[in-house]
C-alpha cells in the first residue's frame, strides 16, 4: 500500500472557541502554494471577503465557510436574547449569499442556518447560538463523511494504470477535507491502484497548478502538470484513460455548472471516446432548476485575466469577459458520483431516484 500522506498541514476551515467567543480559522489559499497560512474571521464581513477574494473557495467549503460566518454574523446584536440572534442571524444571511452565486452549497448551508434557528427540536433546552454552532459543525462533518463515501464510489471506476484529467481544484481545499474529484483519486491510490494525474493549470487563477497539483503532490500521488490548452493533444496521445472533475451547482437534469474550461474538456473527452465523471455530494445538486439555463455565472473582475498575479499581460483598455463557470450539458457526462453512489446515466429520473427531493433550495 502507498503511504499516506496529510493533504496539507491544516484544516481547510475550521472553528476556534465556543459559540459566543469563537471565530473562523481558514487557510488563506490566494498563497498557495508558495506560503501555507492562516487567516482569522472575527466578523461576516470577513467571511465575505474570504470567499469573494478566494481565500476559502470550492463549492462545499464556501458553504461550511457560510455556515460558521452565519454563526459569527447572529452575534451581531448581542449573544443572550433568541430574537435579536434570529435577526442578525438573517441579515448575516442575506449578506453572505452576496459573496458568490454560482455553487449552491452556499444557499444550501444558509438555508440550514436559517433552520436550524427556528427548530429548537434539534438540541432541545440548548442556547440559540449554541445550537447554531451545532449545526455548523454538523454541516462541515457531514461534508467529511460525504467526501471520504464519493471516494469509495468513485474508486471503482478506476483501473490500475489510469491516466485521469481533473479541472480546477476539487479535493480537500474545495471541501472540509479529502475533496469530491480528487476524493476518487486519494481513495484509488489509497487501494494501491496506480493512478497518474494530468492537472489542468486552470486559468485564470490557477487552481489546478497552484492547489490540485498541490495537494496531489502532498498525498504522494504521482501528478503531471499540464496548460488547459494542452488536454486534446495528451488526450490523443492516449495518456488520459478517465476524466473526474468537481461541480458547483448541478440542476435536476444532471447539467453541470464548474470551473469555466469543463465544458470544453467534457467536449474534448467526448470527442475522444473518454468517460467524463463528475463528483458531487447531494449539497451541490439543485433540484429546484429543471436544467442548467438557469444557474447564475458569476463574472469576476478583468484584472484576474489583464493582470494575473500582479503583471499586466494585455494591453490597457482591452475589453474582457470573465466568466467564471461553465455549464456542462448532462449528455456529456458519462456519471455523476455521489456520496449514495453513481447517477448513471445521467437524467432527471436517475438524479430523482438517488438524490430525491431531500435537498431542495
Ligand atoms: O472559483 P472556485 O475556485 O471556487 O471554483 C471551484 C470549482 O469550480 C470546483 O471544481 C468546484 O467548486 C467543486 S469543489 C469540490
Amino acid at each position: 500500500m502507498p503511504e499516506i500522506h496529510q493533504t496539507s498541514p491544516f484544516p481547510t476551515v475550521s472553528w476556534i472557541g465556543d459559540a459566543s467567543g469563537g471565530f473562523l480559522r481558514l487557510i488563506d489559499q490566494t498563497r498557495l502554494p508558495t506560503e501555507c497560512v492562516e487567516i482569522d474571521c472575527l466578523d461576516s464581513a470577513a467571511v465575505w471577503n474570504a470567499i469573494k477574494r478566494l481565500s476559502v473557495r470550492g463549492a462545499p467549503a464556501i458553504g461550511v465557510a457560510a455556515a460558521y460566518g452565519a454563526v459569527i454574523g447572529a452575534r451581531a446584536r448581542g449573544t443572550d436574547d433568541p430574537k435579536a440572534i434570529r435577526t442578525a442571524l438573517k441579515e448575516a444571511s442575506a449578506y453572505l449569499r452576496t459573496s458568490r452565486p454560482t455553487a449552491v452549497n452556499l444557499f444550501w448551508a444558509l438555508d440550514r442556518m436559517e433552520a436550524a434557528a427556528d427548530d429548537p427540536g434539534r438540541a432541545p433546552g440548548s442556547p440559540l447560538l449554541e445550537r447554531l454552532l451545532a449545526e455548523a459543525e454538523a454541516i462541515a462533518a457531514e461534508d467529511r463523511a460525504m467526501c471520504r463515501a464519493i471516494g469509495r464510489h468513485g474508486a471503482e471506476l478506476l483501473v490500475p494504470g489510469d491516466g485521469v484529467l481533473t479541472h480546477c481544484n476539487a479535493g480537500g481545499l474545495a471541501t472540509s477535507d479529502y475533496g469530491t474529484a480528487l476524493a476518487v483519486i486519494f481513495s484509488a491510490h489509497e487501494q494501491g491502484k496506480s493512478v497518474h494525474v494530468f492537472a489542468d493549470e486552470t486559468r485564470p487563477l490557477l487552481q489546478g497548478a497552484r492547489l490540485t497539483a498541490w495537494e496531489l503532490q502532498n498525498r504522494g500521488v504521482p501528478v503531471t502538470l499540464i496548460c488547459d490548452n494542452m488536454a486534446a493533444q495528451v488526450m490523443k496521445e492516449r495518456k488520459i484513460q478517465k476524466v473526474v472533475v468537481g461541480a458547483d451547482r448541478i440542476a435536476a437534469n444532471g447539467d453541470t455548472a464548474n470551473k469555466i474550461g469543463t465544458y470544453g474538456v467534457a467536449l474534448l473527452a467526448r470527442a475522444h471516446g473518454i468517460p467524463f465523471y463528475v463528483a458531487a455530494p447531494s449539497s451541490t445538486f439543485d433540484l429546484s432548476l429543471a436544467d442548467g439555463s438557469g444557474i447564475p455565472i458569476e463574472e469576476r473582475d478583468p484584472l484576474e485575466i489583464t493582470h494575473g498575479f500582479g503583471r499586466r499581460t494585455a494591453p490597457e483598455g482591452v475589453a474582457v469577459y470573465n466568466p467564471a463557470f461553465d455549464v456542462t450539458p448532462a449528455e456529456l457526462i458519462t456519471g455523476i458520483i455521489t456520496e449514495r453512489g453513481v447517477v448513471q446515466p445521467v437524467d432527471a429520473e436517475t438524479i430523482r431516484s438517488l438524490i430525491g427531493d431531500s435537498n431542495a433550495t
